[in-house]
């Protein structure tokens, strides 16, 4: 395993739209090591494949365990992942990995269905609330070159962290 560098968001891979995986081969695994490695050596909640350079979809995505809520302290990892349904709307405060210590309240729903495939390739679907989902809705994002920000009416409602230990950044 290996932490792998997070690319900010000026990086054009962050901007491409994300392509599907068909093969689960052994390069991936590791992939998928060092995603985790690299999201937990970072506190992150989430990372996808572009934030590290590669333009495939995938993500892993782990809250903490102190949460109460469904799934809290699991990991996820998920390729080809859908978003089958949401639900109630709500703004959040959020940030990304790619740009350390920046968050806005964006709009996300506080409850949704996910499917994908888990690093063994078998189907999944996750049933989510609060700070997972939230997490999954961003790491999606990701995935077709979507950055929090841009669900903003203004760049000005972004605002410095005040903890940025504190902070969801995915
Ligand atoms: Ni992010």
């Amino acid at each position: 395993m290996a932490i792998r560098e997070i690319l900010s968001v000026e990086h054009p891979t962050l901007r491409r739209k994300c392509t599907k995986i068909h093969h689960l081969d052994p390069s991936l695994q590791r992939l998928v090591d060092d995603m985790i490695e690299t999201m937990r050596h970072a506190n992150g909640v989430g990372l996808a494949a572009p934030q590290v350079g590669v333009p495939v979809r995938l993500f892993v995505v782990e809250t903490s365990e102190d949460l109460d809520e469904p799934h809290a302290g699991e990991l996820f990892v998920l390729y080809n992942p859908e978003i089958l349904k949401k639900s109630d709307l709500y703004y959040p405060e959020e940030g990304c990995l790619s740009m350390p210590g920046w968050v806005a309240n964006v709009p996300r729903y506080k409850n949704v269905l996910v499917k994908g495939r888990n690093r063994q390739g078998k189907e999944i679907r996750i049933k989510a609330e609060g700070l997972l989902a939230q997490a999954l809705q961003h790491e999606n994002d990701h995935l077709d070159g979507v950055l929090f920000f841009d669900h903003l009416e203004s760049p000005e409602q972004l605002r410095r962290a005040e903890h940025v230990a504190e902070t969801v950044e995915a």
